[in-house]
């Protein structure tokens, strides 16, 4: 087995297991959520580092964290090495514990912009803007990129080699090249390969659905830690059966339901709270019988009373059960 990871060790103790990046999901409601069920560590969605600096007010808005998530990251992308520094410094002074930059968003609009994993293509500009990065920050900076820009090109070895040379505290590595977007399965040989020669921290991420495969990652040494993202919104208490390494424990979909409508409130005006809480009712009744139906009836209420009735009605009936993976292509996309 491969070290787990000590950079928050003093205050929050070794990581091991994390909730991955995701934009419009990881917002701080759900890092909260997913913090109090277990997820080591947490990283905000991508922040546009032009945003950032910018002073735009959404941008602005997205930073802002609750201290109960830390360790908490802020992930930033841009193509400019100038304003990326600038955004870092920003992060740095909101007081999130590091600063994590995105390389591997494989979004059309980002790379054409040279940003995300365009920057894949070229690890020694890549190295430089690291160490410019890095000079400018008391924090840890990590990097979060895939294998390569296409299967000709899986240079990830180098980029973990020139960015632990740059100071970079872990690179988390989605097992997948840009040209593949998220279709095929994530490729975790060349995660373990990496990881066993590098000098820092590797997060392995890709696919990772249930506890026993995310244990079985660290168990036959594929790498330091592992980062799970669509698994956790299938299934929200992944975290907690990592760590309890039960499978079968009580499913309280109710409490969850109750405590995720209660913090949607509390952090966010209603219009963007019930926007978001109806995109996450309909990801959680991914798996459960009549989840279609459920999701067509939660689209037409246009209010969040109307919501919470609906989906404890629905979440109620289900009692403990867990959801059953039905082999459907799930959130298929995304920025990472
Ligand atoms: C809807 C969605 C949004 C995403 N947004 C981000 C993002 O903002 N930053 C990032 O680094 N990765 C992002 N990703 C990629 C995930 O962090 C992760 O690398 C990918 O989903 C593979 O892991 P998984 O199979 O555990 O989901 C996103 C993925 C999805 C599905």
């Amino acid at each position: 087995m491969l070290q787990p990871i000590d950079l928050f060790q003093e205050r929050f103790g070794s990581v091991r297991y994390m909730l991955a990046p995701m934009a419009g999901i990881t917002d701080t409601v759900f890092r909260l959520l997913m913090r109090k069920m277990g997820s080591q560590v947490v990283i905000s969605e991508l922040l546009s580092s032009e945003g950032l600096v910018r002073g735009g007010a959404r941008t602005r808005q997205m930073l802002k964290f609750d201290e109960r998530e830390r360790p908490v990251g802020i992930q930033i992308f841009g193509s400019s090495p100038e304003t990326m520094a600038e955004a870092a410094k920003i992060v740095q002074e909101e007081g999130a514990d590091f600063v994590d930059i995105n390389f591997g968003c494989p979004v059309k609009k980002v790379v054409c912009d040279g940003s995300g994993s365009a920057w894949l293509k070229h690890p020694e500009k890549m190295g430089e803007l690291l160490s410019f990065i890095k000079s400018h920050l008391r924090i840890p900076l990590t990097i979060k990129v895939r294998t390569g820009w296409d299967d000709q090109t899986r240079n990830v070895k180098d980029v973990v080699r020139i960015a632990a040379q740059c100071g970079v505290s872990w690179v988390a590595i989605h097992g997948r090249t840009r040209a593949q977007g998220y279709s095929g399965l994530a490729d975790w040989e060349i995660i373990r390969e990496t990881a066993i020669s590098s000098p820092i921290p590797i997060i392995g991420n890709g696919d990772v659905l249930t506890a026993a495969q995310a244990h079985q990652k660290i168990e036959d040494g594929y790498c330091h830690a592992v980062m799970i993202g669509r698994g956790a919104l299938k299934n929200p208490w992944i975290f907690q059966e990592i760590l309890s390494g039960t499978e079968g424990m009580e499913y309280n979909l109710v409490e969850l339901i109750n405590e995720h409508f209660e913090l949607a409130i509390e952090k966010k005006d209603r219009d963007r709270a019930f926007l978001s809480l109806k995109k996450f009712m309909g990801w959680y009744a991914s798996g459960y019988p009549y989840s279609s139906a459920f999701r067509g009836a939660i689209f037409q209420t246009n209010d969040v009373d109307d919501l919470k009735k609906l989906a404890l009605d629905f979440f109620a009936q289900l009692g403990s059960q867990k959801p059953t993976d039905n082999g459907q292509p799930f959130l298929m996309g995304g920025h990472g």
